[in-house]
């Protein structure tokens, strides 16, 4: 037996409750454009983990948002760090002076700042989309890692691993705890990964359907609106990104069907696109990340809300697993 987590009065209990002090073993994603303060103490103080997305932050935001979210909740928090993004020391040197307890890093390698994070008393997450990545997280000296499928909203790998296949190969690969992300917005979903081996989940998609995600209210709608087969992993000639097929995909669409060269599809891309879609809320030119199960979100609610139902239907789910 690697690990065991059972049901208790006030919620669960495993490695990963433990590890960040929290009461459902739940994670809302770090988003950019969507988890600013308000969604991650909303979920923070419902008893899940919330994290402030600081890759679409200047240090200066950052720092604020660390702050009325400390004001927010007294439960613990994290941000969420890409790797990928300029700032990234002014960025770590604001949390360190902050005192944020939990970082999760991604689209980047584990070693880089995971030492400097864990010196400073911080519990430190690194996101991964292969069992390889996985190990070399282990071995970087990570507290946990989160393990995110082809499904998911955002950045992705290049291997296009499902979420399904990803979280057993990543369990038999590493004995740190293991959190799955990509496709999960429900508690049966939630049950499923736990299932594998994962002893937690992070969720992005659907909390971007809360009124606490910063998001633009326009991409709130067109994520509830969109069905099966909306969505695409796509500009994996730069980094691969998985958005709502609008007329901006289709233009890149049309520029990989000509065989568009890597500087092409850069100047296609442009700058802000991810701000000018999500954040600004222009539905056509504007990059619109968000994942497959968008098909199954139907409506906004509150990220409390949201936290709730997923747990209840995981323990109704744990009770009697094939009833439907
Ligand atoms: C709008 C949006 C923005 C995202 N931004 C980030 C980010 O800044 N950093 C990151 O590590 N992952 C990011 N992701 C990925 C999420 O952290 C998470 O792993 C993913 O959403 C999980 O899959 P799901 O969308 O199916 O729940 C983003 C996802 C979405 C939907």
């Amino acid at each position: 037996m690697l690990f065991e987590g059972k049901m208790t009065d006030s919620g669960f209990d495993n490695r990963i409750t433990q590890l960040f002090g929290i009461q459902y073993p739940i994670i809302q994603a770090g988003m950019i454009w969507a988890s600013g303060w308000r969604l991650a103490s909303a979920v923070s103080n419902a008893g899940g983990l919330g994290l402030i997305g600081a890759g679409s932050m200047y240090p200066d935001v950052l720092r604020e948002h660390i702050q009325k979210c400390k004001a927010a909740t007294s439960k613990p928090f994290g941000v969420n760090l890409p790797l990928l993004y300029p700032d990234i020391d002014k960025h770590i040197a604001i949390i360190i002076e902050e005192k944020v307890p939990i970082v999760f890093t991604s689209a980047g390698n584990p070693k880089t700042w995971t030492g400097k994070l864990k010196e400073n008393g911080i519990t430190v997450v690194h996101v991964v989309s292969s069992a390889k990545f996985a190990k070399k997280c282990q071995d970087a000296g990570v507290d946990a890692v989160v393990a995110e499928g082809f499904e998911a909203g955002g950045h992705n790998g290049r291997e296009e691993t499902t979420t399904l296949c990803l979280i057993p190969h990543v369990r038999q690969s590493i004995n740190i705890p293991l959190i799955a992300a990509g496709g999960i917005a429900t508690g049966r979903a939630m049950y499923a990964m736990m299932a594998l081996g994962a002893e937690g989940v992070q969720i992005g998609s659907r909390f971007v359907c809360s009124p606490e995600a910063s998001s633009h209210q326009a991409f709130k709608e067109a994520v509830v609106a969109a069905n099966e087969g909306d969505t695409v992993l796509t500009l994996k000639e730069l980094t691969p990104v998985r958005l709502i097929k609008n007329e901006f995909y289709q233009r890149v669409a049309a520029a990989e069907e000509n065989c568009a060269t890597k500087e092409q599809m850069e100047e296609l891309l442009g700058r802000a696109r991810a701000k000018k879609g999500m954040f600004e809320g222009d539905m056509t030119e504007g990059e619109l990340e968000i994942g497959q199960v968008s098909s199954i979100i139907n409506d906004i609610k509150p990220a409390a809300n949201i936290l709730a139902e997923i747990w209840t239907e995981f323990a109704e789910t744990a009770k009697n697993p094939f009833r439907f």
